[in-house]
C-alpha cells in the first residue's frame, strides 16, 4: 500500500472534491498484472474430446495450450479479472482502494447486471469508485486504453484500473460439432493501472478505432431469436455458443489488422520500425506473423503468446503486455503499439510513449 503518493487520487476518486482543471501532463502505464485459470486444456485433452489432433492446431493456429475457468468452483470472469487487477495493483505498488474507476472490458460478463466491474471494484475494496464494462469483444482492452486515457486527459482521473477479462469456455462445444471454435479460445484475464503524471511527453501519440456491424455475424453469440444475422434461422442448438465464419475472419484480420498499423503510424509520423513493441490481439498465429512480416518487422518486435493461452479476446493484449513488461522487454521510454481485432467486426489500435 502506498502512502503520500503524488499521483495518488483521494479516496474514492479524484471526482469527489472539486473538479480539478485539465491537467497538463500525461499518463503513464505503472502496474500490470495476469491471472489465468489454474485448470489447463492441451491439445492433446482435445483430442480425447473430438476428431481433431495437436498438429491440425498447431499447424493452423500456432496454440499448443489454454487454460479454462472450472464454474463449479466459483470461477468466473470476475474472479480472474479482480485477480488480475489486484496483481497489477501490487506491481504499481498501490492501494486498490485509491483507484478512482475500474473498467473492466469484457464480452463474457457474468450477467447484464451488474457490470463485473462493479463486482471486481468490491472485490478489491474500491467500492467508491466508478465502475463498468466495456464491450468491444477483442478490441476491448485496447479501445479502453484509449477510453481511459481520454477520461484521465479530462482532469477527473488519476488512477484507473482497466482489466481485460474473458471467458469463452463457457460458450464453447467441446466435442466434434464445436471443433472449429472450441480449439481456438481460452480464458484469462490482464490488467494495468493507468497514473497521471506530470510528464506530458506520457501517454497516446494516435490511435483508432472502427467497426463494421454489418458484420456481426461473422463472430457472434446468440441468445435468443434476436441474436442472429439476416437469413440465419433461430436454432436452439447454437443458443450460448460462438458461431463463427472463420475463413472470413481470417481474411478480414490478415487486412484490415496490417492497414490499422499502417494507418496509425501515419497519423503519428512514424515508421514501423520506430515502434519498440507492437502488442497485438493474439487470434492466430498465421495472422500475427503476416503482420510481421509486412512490415519488415524482426521477430522479437511482435509478441506472440498464443501457443500458451490459446485467443483470450480482450484480455489477449494485457496478458501479453504484463509478460512483456515482467520480461523488461517493454518499459519506460518505449513507444508500445497495442493493436486489436474481431469481433462486431471491431478493429483498432492504441499507440503509447510509456
Ligand atoms: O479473435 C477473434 C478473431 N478470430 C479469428 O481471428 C479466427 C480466424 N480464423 C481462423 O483462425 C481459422 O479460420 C481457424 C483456425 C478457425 C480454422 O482454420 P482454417 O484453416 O480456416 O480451417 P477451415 O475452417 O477452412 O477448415 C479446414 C478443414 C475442414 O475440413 P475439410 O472441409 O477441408 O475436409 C474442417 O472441417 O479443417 C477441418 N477442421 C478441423 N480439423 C481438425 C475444422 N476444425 C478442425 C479441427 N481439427 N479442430
Amino acid at each position: 500500500m502506498s502512502v503520500q503518493d503524488p499521483t495518488a487520487a483521494s479516496p474514492g476518486g479524484a471526482s469527489a472534491g472539486r473538479v480539478p482543471p485539465p491537467p497538463a501532463g500525461g499518463v503513464t502505464i505503472a502496474g500490470t498484472g495476469l491471472a489465468v485459470p489454474q485448470k489447463r486444456l492441451t491439445n492433446q485433452d482435445l483430442e480425447r474430446l473430438m476428431d481433431t489432433s495437436d498438429e491440425w492446431i498447431v499447424q493452423r493456429t500456432g496454440i499448443r495450450q489454454r487454460h479454462v475457468c472450472d464454474f463449479s468452483r466459483g470461477e468466473s470472469t470476475y474472479t480472474i479479472a479482480a485477480a488480475a487487477l489486484r496483481n497489477a495493483c501490487d506491481d504499481a505498488k498501490i492501494d486498490p482502494a485509491t483507484l478512482d474507476l475500474v473498467l473492466v472490458a469484457t464480452m463474457s460478463m457474468e450477467s447484464t447486471c451488474p457490470p463485473s466491474a462493479c463486482r471486481v471494484a468490491a472485490a478489491l475494496g474500491t467500492r467508491n469508485a466508478g465502475a463498468f464494462d466495456l464491450s468491444a469483444a477483442c478490441c476491448g482492452f485496447v479501445f479502453g486504453l484509449n477510453t481511459a486515457y481520454g477520461l484521465m486527459r479530462s482532469g477527473q482521473y488519476r488512477r484507473v484500473g482497466l482489466v481485460g477479462a474473458d471467458t469463452l469456455s463457457r460458450f464453447m462445444d467441446y466435442s466434434n460439432a464445436g471443433r472449429s471454435t472450441a480449439i481456438l479460445f481460452g480464458d484469462g484475464a490482464g490488467a494495468a493501472i493507468l497514473t497521471a503524471t506530470d510528464d506530458p511527453t506520457k501517454g497516446v501519440i494516435a490511435q483508432a478505432m472502427h467497426s463494421d456491424g454489418a458484420r456481426f455475424g461473422d463472430l457472434y453469440i446468440p441468445e435468443d431469436e434476436r441474436g442472429y444475422p439476416e437469413g440465419v434461422e433461430h436454432d436452439p442448438a447454437m443458443v450460448h455458443r460462438v458461431q463463427m465464419n472463420g475463413q472470413g475472419v481470417f481474411k478480414f484480420a490478415v487486412g484490415t489488422f496490417p492497414d490499422v498499423i499502417a494507418q496509425t503510424l501515419d497519423k503519428a509520423g512514424l515508421a514501423a520500425g520506430d515502434v519498440d513493441m507492437y502488442v497485438c490481439h493474439q487470434s492466430n498465429a498465421r495472422i500475427l506473423d503476416a503482420a510481421r512480416k509486412r512490415f519488415g518487422l524482426a521477430e522479437d518486435r511482435l509478441y506472440v503468446n498464443i501457443d500458451r493461452y490459446a485467443n483470450t479476446v480482450a484480455a489477449s493484449v494485457p496478458l501479453c503486455l504484463h509478460e512483456l513488461r515482467a520480461a523488461g522487454r517493454v518499459r519506460a521510454g518505449h513507444k508500445v503499439m497495442f493493436v486489436g481485432f474481431g469481433g462486431g467486426l471491431t478493429w483498432g489500435t492504441s499507440l503509447w510513449q510509456l
